[in-house]
């Protein structure tokens, strides 16, 4: 049986589309049971509803507290039986409800070679910094900001100041890399 896997997006949902578009050709031996999103109105939203993917797109806010909208997603995702949770730039840090749930089970993509360039707005700091490699980092999610066990990373050489620039030459990296990365994992769930 395929492997089924939840794919947590806050904006654009490029990731999401790249994941959905790679199980519907069969690159990706697995389907998208589930598209979670925390903001209402997301682009990503859209991009689920185009390929017919379930989704559960809620505020937080609208939940008594981080624990409960979490507990509504773990709930959500036990009841389809999910194996994989991938973070696609899901803005928000996971708390301990999905962790404990979904332990070893969840791993995030991150504009950096990490543990360079954690958090938000990771182009833009490398940019700032001025380096001259940049990269892109798939790593598992454990408690700690973009701190866990490294997974895959793939490296760019770029000698200019635009951001837009960096995250478009990222961003074709990512589309192709965390496929790679979750057909190598499937094989072990
Ligand atoms: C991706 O570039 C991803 O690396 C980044 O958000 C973008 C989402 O793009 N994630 C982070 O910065 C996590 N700290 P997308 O919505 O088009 O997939």
């Amino acid at each position: 049986m395929k492997k089924k896997l939840a794919v947590f997006a806050s904006g654009s949902g490029t990731n999401f589309e790249a994941i959905a578009q790679a199980c519907a050709d069969g690159r990706l031996d697995a389907e998208v049971a589930l598209m979670v999103c925390d903001r209402p109105g997301a682009a990503v939203v859209a991009r689920a509803e185009r390929f017919g993917i379930a989704h559960f797109v809620a505020s937080p806010k609208s939940f008594g507290s981080k624990a409960e909208f979490e507990r509504e997603i773990v709930r959500r995702m036990d009841a389809l039986g999910i194996d994989l949770v991938c973070l696609a730039g899901y803005m928000r840090i996971i708390s301990d409800v999905l962790l404990d749930a979904y332990c070893g089970r969840i791993i995030n993509i991150h504009p950096s070679l990490l543990p360079a360039f954690r958090g938000a707005h990771a182009v833009e700091q490398a940019v700032a910094y001025g380096v001259k490699v940049y990269g892109i980092t798939i790593h598992y999610v454990d408690a700690e900001l973009d701190g866990g066990r490294i997974i895959a990373q793939r490296a760019f050489e770029y000698d200019g100041n635009d951001p837009e620039e960096v995250h478009r030459i990222g961003q074709k990296i990512e589309h192709v890399l965390y496929i790679e990365t979750i057909q190598k994992l499937l094989k072990n769930l």
